[in-house]
């Protein structure tokens, strides 16, 4: 606290993003992050950056990257806006599309972000309750509102939500924008980005820190009909003009470019995921449908903090939310190599016996 705080500061509760420790050796299973490296094609374009250019500002519109995604999706350019990692442009859809009078809708459970850039941007919100099942239940959000947000799949719970339910909350909820998160949607979700030409107010954000193995070089995307990119514009162009540098745009445009080591690398994380549930069920989890590429579980009898706890003992970090009390005795758990995911077997099989 201090008297020099502006008001806003004041009321913030900022983002905690999972840990990122200093040691090595850890077994990292907590942030979602790929346990495969990037393309080498990606390494190979940061490197040849790394050169007399970076003495000039980059592109302010990353016009390769735009174009590369463009041509992923067979989208025209028009609809794309990149940014700072998702969570930026998140920010900016935030502060963009989805302040207005109404309070927007996201799930209770789902990105914690979402409540923080409410209360950086002033806007009003509801949650909606998951189902028993932690399935989102489109009926639910046709009520009065400035606009709804959720991930596709949901996190943390990972699961995912068909395309004909998107389609259908689309048709109900044509006054307000209406953004599908698909931060995790290559690892087994239906994208809708298909569906951003027949629908005026669909934004669809991704992120290349996840199915592309570049978080640390911080670059996301949105799709959208043009008159939603330009909102995304405006914003980003009062705010920052250069999100990305000139090694994230290099790196951006050629993981992009690289499709099929993106979905070898999605399909080996897919592979693994589901050999680990499999596991997890033998030993008394119960574990949630995941499309992600991390997965949602719960032990019939041991509470998630006392896991959590025991895992971190034996340098196994995984992330346990302690709210709501609907998830506290859930863990997430984020889809490793095989071996990482023979050591997380073998430290809970330690655990768990008596
Ligand atoms: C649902 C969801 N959306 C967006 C993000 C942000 O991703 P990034 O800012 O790394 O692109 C995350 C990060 O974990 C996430 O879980």
């Amino acid at each position: 606290m201090s008297k020099f705080w502006s008001a806003i500061v004041h009321e913030l509760t900022p983002y905690v993003p999972g840990e990122q420790p200093k040691l090595t050796n850890l077994v990292k299973l907590n942030t979602n992050e790929n346990p495969y490296g990037p393309s080498p094609k990606v390494l190979a374009a940061l490197e040849a950056e790394a050169a007399d250019s970076l003495r000039l500002y980059p592109d302010p519109t990353s016009d390769r990257v735009v174009q590369a995604v463009a041509k992923f999706y067979n989208v025209p350019d028009t609809h794309v806006f990149v940014g700072n990692g998702s969570d930026e442009v998140l920010a900016h859809t935030f502060h963009a599309l989805l302040k207005h009078d109404a309070p927007i809708l996201f799930p209770d459970i789902t990105y914690s972000f979402y409540p923080v850039y409410c209360g950086l941007y002033g806007i009003e919100y509801q949650t909606v309750a998951l189902d028993g099942e932690f399935e989102i239940n489109v009926d639910d959000y046709k009520r009065p509102n400035g606009g709804i947000i959720f991930p596709n799949p949901n996190a943390p719970t990972g699961r995912g939500l068909p395309l004909a339910e998107i389609e259908r909350l689309l048709k109900a909820n044509t006054e307000s924008v209406v953004v599908i998160d698909e931060a995790y949607v290559d690892f087994g979700a239906e994208s809708a980005v298909g569906l951003v030409e027949q629908y005026p107010n669909l934004l669809v954000t991704h992120t290349l820190s996840k199915a592309r193995s570049l978080a640390g070089l911080r670059v996301g995307y949105a799709i959208g009909q043009p008159h939603l990119i330009e909102a995304l514009v405006r914003v980003k162009d009062s705010f920052n003009s250069y999100p990305l540098d000139r090694f994230a745009i290099s790196g951006a445009a050629a993981a992009i470019e690289d499709r099929a080591y993106f979905e070898e690398t999605c399909r080996k994380v897919v592979a693994t995921r589901e050999a680990l549930v499999k596991e997890l069920q033998a030993l008394g989890f119960v574990v949630l449908p995941s499309a992600a590429n991390f997965i949602f579980a719960r032990h019939g009898e041991r509470s998630g903090a006392e896991l959590a706890a025991g895992l971190r003992e034996r340098s196994i970090i995984v992330r346990h939310f302690s709210k709501p009390a609907r998830i506290s005795d859930f863990l997430r758990i984020t889809i490793g190599t095989d071996a990482q995911s023979q050591v997380l077997v073998h430290a809970l099989k330690e655990i768990l016996t008596p």
